[in-house]
Order: C-alpha cells, then structure tokens, then sequence
C-alpha cells in the first residue's frame, strides 16, 4: 500500500492577522492601510507549503474553536488542505501581528489560545490513531496549549509510530524534550530551541554535534538542526553532515522552518533519499524567505534554489 497522505497537527492553531501601518506610534489611532488574515499555527504553515510544492493529500487537524476557528478551517479548504479539527468550547486564538511600513518593524500579539480538556485530547489522539494506520506522514508542529501536559507529543509519537506511520516533531522545550523519548523520525530544532540541550550537568557547554549524535543514538533517524541563513546542522545514519544554502535577500524569515518541516515531508512520502530530502528541505525553507507571509513558498524558487543546495559530510 503506497501512504501519500500527509497529515499535520496544529495544537494551538491560530488566525494570523497582519496590519500594515503607515507609522506604528503607541497611544495613537493609527488607520490600517492594508490587511491580511491567515490561517496560522506551525502544522497549518506545514499544510500550506505541501500544497504549494503540488502535494495532493493534505489533512490538517488539532484544536479548533469558536469564529476564529471557522475562519481557519475555511482558509486552508480554500487552499486545498482537508480539515479534519477536534472542536473545542471558546475561541481559537488571534495572533495580531502590527507591521511599520516606514522602518519594517513588527509587534505582535499573541492570544493564548482555548484551555484543552482530556477529553478533548482523547479526541485527537482517536483521530491520529486511525490516521496513522493509512497516512505516510504525521507532522506534528509547534506549541503546547494551555491545560495539556508537557508530554503529550510523546504519546501522540508512540501512538503514531505503531500504526505505521512516519512521525516529523518540530517544538520547543519540554515538548520537544519529552518528544524525543518516542524516537521521532525526524526533529528540527533551530539554533535557539538547541540551546535547552546545551548545558551538561557541570555547567559545561555541549557541542551541537555531540547533541545530534545523542539523539540519532536514541533513535531519532533524521535530525536538522537549522541555522536560518546559516543553512542546518545534519544528522543521519550515525553521520553529520553541513548543509549549505546560498545567501538570498530575504523577504520574511518567519516560517522558513515550516517550509523546511514540508519540503522533508514532500520528500519523505514519495521515497526519496534522505540527502535529497534534506536537500529538498532547505529549498523550502529559503523560498519561504523569498515571500512575505509563512509558509507561502513559490514553485520556481524551490526549483531554482535546490541546485545551489550543498550537502557535505563532515563526521
Ligand atoms: N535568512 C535566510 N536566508 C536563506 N534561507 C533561510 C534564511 N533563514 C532561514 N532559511 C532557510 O530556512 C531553514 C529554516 O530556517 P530557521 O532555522 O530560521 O527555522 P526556524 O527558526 O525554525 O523558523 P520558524 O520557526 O519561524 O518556522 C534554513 O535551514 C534555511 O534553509
Ligand atoms: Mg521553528
């Protein structure tokens, strides 16, 4: 049976909303010039690349409440992505992000989001199951919500994980800490989300390499951890490897991992090495920086970005 259904899980989905102001002054009334709202939280990001790069199968679930909620699921109907949420009681959340059209600088603002119940997450974790027996690839981006617990990534991992399908994690702190215990298929920290794991017990600084190889040992069997402009740090089959991009003028960096997250999942559902797929990956997350919202990458920047991409292998 060939699984080309990629399914993304947005715990803590949002409406991303942007303003664009002439001139943001604090404790004025300042007139909006232009508006755009989107469906946002990082699997949502994830779903509207996949579709971007021509990927057919794409279902979006997690939590989702109230209008915000509607508003989401009809965004990303209307790019092709199947909706699939667990509705929850209260208003999914509003993150408002106010953009200065005169210097470029951004101030947001971000709701936290409905308080999750158990029997909400038994919910998800029902779909997920049942997802998991047919599904190629399960993503499983971002955010903790408020009233679930830190280690709820590893159990929707082992639950994935035992119907068969492959499992992609890209979070932060305890998620991700406790994530790893479940042997994702693949983890992309970036530089920052790393540094948790950079402090050995006296106090002294561990290497990232060191880090890479701990969790490939663990059984994680493709790590990036990504650099921004800087390309990514890359572990597989007990090997590191530098991937290198070329430098671009960059539009907007926000989302650039979520495009990476979905340009390895494109890659990994359709069979391709793991060097084409990092590869593939990190066209993605450049093309990301080439546009002005996340995860909005366009055809002919992944294509005419792949064959600048290096790979070199380097312990
Ligand atoms: N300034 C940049 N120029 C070119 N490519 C970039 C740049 N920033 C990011 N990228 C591409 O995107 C990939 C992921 O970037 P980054 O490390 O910034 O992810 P991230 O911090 O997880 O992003 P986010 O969480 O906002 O989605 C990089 O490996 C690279 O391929
Ligand atoms: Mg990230």
């Amino acid at each position: 049976m060939k699984r080309k259904t990629i399914v993304t899980v947005t715990l803590n989905a949002a409406v991303d909303r942007t303003y664009y102001v002439p001139k943001h002054v604090k404790g004025t009334v300042m007139r909006v010039q232009n508006m755009k709202a989107i469906a946002g939280g990082k699997g949502n990001n994830v779903a509207r690349v996949l579709r971007r790069l021509g990927h057919e199968q794409v279902i979006a679930t997690g939590f989702s409440a109230g209008w915000n909620g509607q508003f989401l699921e009809a965004d990303l109907n209307a790019d092709g992505i199947e909706v699939d949420y667990v509705q929850v009681p209260g208003e999914s959340r509003l993150c408002l992000n106010i953009m200065d059209e005169q210097d470029g600088s951004s101030t947001e603002l971000l709701e936290p989001g409905p308080e999750i119940s158990v029997s909400a997450l038994e919910r998800l974790q029902d779909k997920i199951r049942g997802y998991a027996e047919t599904a190629g690839v399960i993503v499983l981006s971002g955010s903790i919500p408020p009233g679930l617990p830190q280690i709820v990534y590893r159990d929707l991992i082992q639950i994935a994980g035992a119907h068969g399908a492959k499992v992609l994690l890209d979070t932060s702190g305890e998620g991700l800490r406790n994530g790893l215990d479940a042997a994702p298929t693949f983890v992309k920290p970036n530089e920052d989300e790393v540094k948790l794991f950079q402090t050995g017990t006296n106090g002294e600084e561990i290497p990232l390499e060191d880090i890479v190889g701990t969790w490939l040992r663990q059984g994680v069997r493709h790590v990036a951890v990504t650099l921004g402009g800087q390309g990514a740090l890359i572990g597989w089959n007990s090997r590191l490897y530098r991937l290198e991009i070329p430098p671009l003028q960059t539009m907007n960096t926000v989302g650039c991992g979520d495009a990476f997250t979905g340009g390895f999942a494109f890659g990994i559902t359709r069979s391709w090495s793991a060097e084409e797929c990092f590869k593939y990956a990190a066209a993605a997350g450049s093309a990301n920086s080439l546009t002005p919202y996340a995860g909005d990458v366009r055809m002919h920047d992944v294509e005419r970005l792949l064959p600048q991409i290096r790979l070199t292998k380097i312990g």
